[in-house]
């Protein structure tokens, strides 16, 4: 468990919390003290040697490696990509749909995920939503649309929605038990706990560094289980996407053999110099300690929502970094919080208010008193948890 001291000396090293309450890790996490140095650090590198690239990949590397010990897998596992996006739309081209043309997303789906597997219609996929019940989807509602056509599942851990937790574990037995593949989106959780690919018996994992692992957008990362990675052929390519990137000779088409498969063209380095330093900051305060922090505060707030009789979208036993509730006018209230200098967000009619290691039990008291005192702006009922 965090001490309010360690949480005190965490939230010192970043800036943004001497003028707001920052709560919208969910969107993009907040600047660190460490992330800047290792911007300046790039700019001083260009700067002072003008073209370094023998240490700027290194920095690559350094920051693959850094990614798998984060979600326990080896380095010759990970692709670096520039988005989330990117690492889905990797694994959709390199499959085929001739014998397995179904792909079973959720109805909480990040909307990336809808599009990258639509968009593959056209060559045979055949796609479905499994409709969510009482604010979540079990892996019986993902096993009742699973069938001996189905090629892959696309799991959200926490939606962005709604922060319903999926139970992974359930689904993945699901998708095992009928021949299927898993591909878990975990952007909305990583950071905020351990992850380790293998327990999870996943086949791929994305995420990014944006969010909870407090770093710069234009770096995310896919994982590809070992036994898949040379079984599958990305149809969209690049020189580092090849065994040698440097071979130089554009007749040669040689993908690695690695994950690096799964890559295209030159990364972003400046982006890949501070990502790493993001993951090892959170790292240094423990990821199970960081877990029962941001439960202990999201379900605080949602607790403290209830008693006041304002509906919560998040389902009850559901507890993630993301605590999400039932607006009349959603944008509005992100207006008006915004006046008291506290950072949240909306989607649709919910108020979405996220945590991090860097944030205490004094942010959730002063969300609830400004909440308290604009009821009108807020959706009030019995129910627990309703329609995302
Ligand atoms: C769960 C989830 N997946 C994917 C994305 C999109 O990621 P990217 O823009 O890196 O493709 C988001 C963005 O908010 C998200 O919340």
């Amino acid at each position: 468990m965090l001490s309010e001291k360690q949480v005190a000396e965490f939230r010192a090293r970043f800036a943004v919390f001497r003028k707001k309450i920052y709560l919208n890790s969910c969107s993009q996490g907040a600047l660190s003290d460490e992330v800047i140095v290792s911007f300046r650090e790039f700019l001083t590198s260009w700067d002072e040697q003008g073209s370094p690239w023998d240490a700027w990949i290194e920095e690559y590397e350094a920051a693959r490696r850094t990614f798998a010990r984060l979600i326990g897998a080896d380095a010759d596992e990970v692709a670096i990509v520039p988005s989330a996006s990117a690492g889905i739309n990797a694994v959709a081209n390199s499959l085929r749909f001739d014998e397995r043309p179904e792909v079973i997303l959720g109805e909480y789906d990040f909307p990336t995920t809808g599009h990258a597997w639509l968009a593959q219609q056209s060559r045979g996929a055949k796609v479905r939503f499994v409709e969510a019940e009482g604010g979540g989807i079990s892996p019986e509602a993902y096993e009742r649309c699973i069938t001996k056509k189905t090629g892959i599942l696309g799991v959200t851990r926490i939606s962005f929605l709604n922060g319903w937790r999926a139970d992974v574990a359930g689904i993945a037995t699901a998708a095992r038990k009928h021949g299927a593949l898993l591909l878990l989106d975990d952007y909305q959780d990583c950071g905020t706990r351990p992850v380790n690919v293998k327990a999870l018996d996943v086949d791929f994992y994305v995420s990014g560094t944006l969010k909870y692992l407090l770093g710069p957008p234009g770096v995310a990362f896919l994982y590809v289980r070992k036994e898949l990675v040379q079984k599958l052929l990305p149809t969209i390519s690049g020189w580092f996407a090849q065994e040698n990137p440097f071979a130089f000779d554009v007749r040669r088409f040689e993908p690695a053999r690695t994950a690096r498969r799964f890559q295209a063209g030159t990364p972003p380095i400046p982006n890949l110099y501070s990502s790493r330093r993001g993951v090892e900051l959170l790292e240094s305060v423990g990821f199970e300690n960081i877990a029962e922090h941001v439960a202990r505060l999201a379900s605080t707030l949602l607790d403290g929502a209830r008693d006041l009789g304002i509906e919560a979208k998040t389902p009850a036993g559901s507890v993630g970094p993301l605590a999400v509730l039932r607006a009349n006018d959603a944008d509005g209230l992100v207006k008006l919080l915004a006046e008291h200098q506290i950072v949240v967000s909306s989607r649709h009619d919910g108020l979405r208010v996220s945590f991090h290691a860097y944030n205490t039990m004094e942010d959730v008291w002063t969300v609830l008193r400004v909440l308290e005192r604009h009821m009108s702006l807020l959706a009030t009922g019995s129910k627990a948890a309703g329609k995302a």
